[in-house]
């Protein structure tokens, strides 16, 4: 069946409800209003990015079900587009189930990776993929039971977080009480179980960008995928990114492989950002986003169709074309300081350079590790880019207003 999109505002309109309105959702709505959809935003702070490019936002605690359940009663939209993991999930399988709105890219896919139980379980058990040997634990002592098991280094998450929020790298024994104690009180969920995952001697982290769309010819959905991006975290959070990172075919197929398996057991369309560790040929998987990816903010310079248009064609039912026309990087621009008000200052310093661009996400707070905005770069090699995005990143100050 194909899509018919009417006019915002008026009975025809086709309307998308974004639930998480941050930097990525913002591109994903800019992406969907170039094609007359009308959208509605969610987030549970006021004036979040993607809400400013909205037709209508809404300020809610979405992990309260009767809430987002009158959300979803009240705007009845065609698709519900989950930006963020902190979601009552269960509402959005019972909409699934009651074909009350389609779930992007599918309530399963949503409910198995906002928990790393779930998906880990997908993919090592069920799948049967190459993952870091892992334990779960629930309480102190099975924490320290677990970490003895996989040994040391290891890294520790909440099941229930994300951006490296509550993750430790435990090195030894001494360790591990702290990185419970950090686990428990900087998750998104208080007393929350953990996983131990043994440390993975990667030569290089990358995100493959796959995007599961239909065939308007044949209806039936198929999997294409972005060249890999490269990219550097630090404490979980990424800094930079870049595509293409370069990797042996072997490993290259091996990627898609892992990729197209886990994408098609969480079903659905739309945009999946798998996360992989390489080393040399061997390929394993670290987890996988049902969405955009933040290293993807890259593809806005390297793309035809950026990770967001790629997300907003998919899930429309629309013809998507995943090809790069340049070589590109990203690197994050942080506010440095705490508070709101904030202004962004010396950006004529880091676009002077043509090859540069730039985005401010208008977030209407900072704090020293927010993320604010990128800078892409495109270049002739990823190096360059990378050099090139890092200096004009550095060179955009942030400055908190006077007193
Ligand atoms: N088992 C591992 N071995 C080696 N490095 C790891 C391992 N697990 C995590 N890391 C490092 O920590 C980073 C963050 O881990 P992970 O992606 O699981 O956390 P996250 O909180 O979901 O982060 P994000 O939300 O930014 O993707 C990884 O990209 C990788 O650099
Ligand atoms: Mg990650």
């Amino acid at each position: 069946m194909s899509i018919t999109i009417g006019t915002p505002l008026q009975s025809s309109a086709f309307k998308v409800l974004l639930l998480g309105s941050g930097e990525l959702g913002k591109e994903v709505v800019i992406s969907l209003q170039r094609l007359g959809v009308e959208v509605h935003a969610a987030d549970r702070y006021a004036d979040a990015p993607a809400m400013q490019v909205a037709h209508f936002h809404y300020c809610l605690d979405m992990t309260d079900p009767s809430a987002l359940k009158k959300l979803i009663d009240n705007i009845q939209p065609h698709l519900i587009v989950p930006e963020i993991e902190a979601i009552a999930t269960e509402v959005l399988l019972e909409v699934e189930q009651a074909q009350l709105a389609t779930v992007i890219p599918s309530a399963k896919a949503v409910n198995l990776t906002m928990h790393r139980e779930g998906i880990r379980l997908l993919a090592a058990e069920e799948l049967g993929l190459a993952t870091s040997a892992y334990r779960f634990a629930d309480s102190l002592e099975s924490f320290r039971a677990a970490c003895d098991d996989i040994g040391y280094p290891n890294f520790v998450k909440p099941v229930m977080s994300s951006s490296g929020k509550g993750q430790s790298q435990v090195k030894s024994f001494a360790e591990v009480d702290a990185a419970w104690q950090h686990a428990q009180t900087a998750g998104r969920v208080q007393g929350c179980k953990v996983i131990v995952e043994a440390k993975i001697d990667f030569d290089f982290e990358i995100t493959l960008l796959t995007v599961r769309a239909k065939n308007p010819e044949t209806g039936a959905i198929e999997t294409h995928f972005c060249d890999p991006i490269g990219h550097r975290q630090d404490g979980g959070d990424y800094v930079e990114s870049w595509q293409p990172q370069a990797m042996t075919a072997i490993a290259l197929a091996e990627a898609q492989r892992i990729a197209d398996k886990v994408t098609t057991a969480l079903g659905g369309c739309g945009v999946f950002g798998v996360e992989l560790f390489v080393k040399g040929d061997q390929v394993w998987f670290s987890e996988v986003s049902p969405r955009p990816h933040d290293t993807g903010l890259v593809t806005l310079a390297s793309q035809y169709q950026s990770e967001f248009e790629l997300h907003a064609r998919a899930i429309l039912g629309l013809p998507v074309n995943t090809a790069r026309h340049s070589t590109a990087a990203s690197a994050v621009i942080y506010a440095g300081v705490d508070g709101t008000n904030l202004a962004f200052a010396d950006l004529q310093l880091a676009l002077q350079d043509p090859r540069t661009d730039l985005r401010l996400f208008a977030k209407p707070e900072g704090f020293q590790k927010r993320r604010m905005g990128v800078v892409t770069a495109r270049a002739e090699n990823t190096d360059q880019a990378r050099q090139l995005a890092a200096q004009a990143a550095a060179l955009v100050s942030v400055k908190a207003p006077s007193a």
